[in-house]
């Protein structure tokens, strides 16, 4: 089998971490070598990077932007595109379309901006699939309340959210072949089914 490169998206509390969870273990039953990673991060000077991003008490929406791409670019250079010449699958948690979200939705940065950017760091390293799990903000910051600490961007209101959930749709509209939108709103026992399923359609799809 062909590596693959899979990005996973979705807004504050949409079930994330255990999609990670069922992911993997649908690599895993394929028997296929893959690589975990996320963004901001997944590469110890983009891993630092993230460390300003999430924990600055303040930010520039223009720095925000730049670190972002600035992380996403080391971690293009050095652990995505290695591993998938080396024959490894990679499954990021979080990428590019996570900037046209938050800093093009949320922080309304002009998209020819984002586009620019995204030319210069990720070229054609672009996800062959991408599961986009959507959810309404209340229901996802509910559940985000539920855990410790927010970091400085999921302290942001309500209408960011509202935002960002409206870029990621239509960047899901704009690409209905690479980001499979999964309704994240129900239990996460039935989020992770559809995950499933939509990995199997996207190997068949593949394959076939
Ligand atoms: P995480 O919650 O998935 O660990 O992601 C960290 C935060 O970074 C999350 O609030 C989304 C945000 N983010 C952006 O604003 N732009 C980006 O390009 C990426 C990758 C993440």
């Amino acid at each position: 089998m062909m590596p693959r490169f899979i990005s996973l998206e979705g807004s504050e509390g949409a079930g994330k971490s255990s999609a990670i969870e069922t992911i993997q273990s649908v690599l895993n039953s394929w028997k296929v070598p893959y690589v975990i990673t996320r963004e901001p991060g997944g590469e110890p000077q983009a891993e630092k990077i993230r460390d300003i991003l999430l924990h600055s008490d303040h930010l520039d929406a223009k720095t925000e932007l730049l670190l972002m791409f600035a992380a996403r670019n080391e971690h293009v250079v050095k652990v995505i595109r290695p591993a998938l010449a080396s024959g490894k699958w990679v499954v990021s948690d979080r990428f590019v379309d996570a900037s046209f979200a938050y800093q093009g939705g949320g922080r309304q940065i002009d998209l020819t901006i984002l586009q620019f950017l995204e030319r210069l760091t990720v070229g054609q390293t672009m996800p062959d699939l991408t599961l986009y799990l959507d959810v309404k903000p209340e229901v996802g910051l509910a559940r985000a309340a539920a855990r410790s600490d927010k970091d400085r961007i999921e302290k942001e209101q309500l209408d960011f959210f509202y935002a960002i959930r409206n870029a990621y749709l239509e960047r899901a509209n704009q690409n209905p072949h690479r980001i499979k939108k999964i309704n994240a709103n129900c239990a996460l026992s039935e989020v992770n089914e559809s995950i499933r399923q939509t990995m199997v359609r996207f190997q068949e799809s593949m394959n076939g």
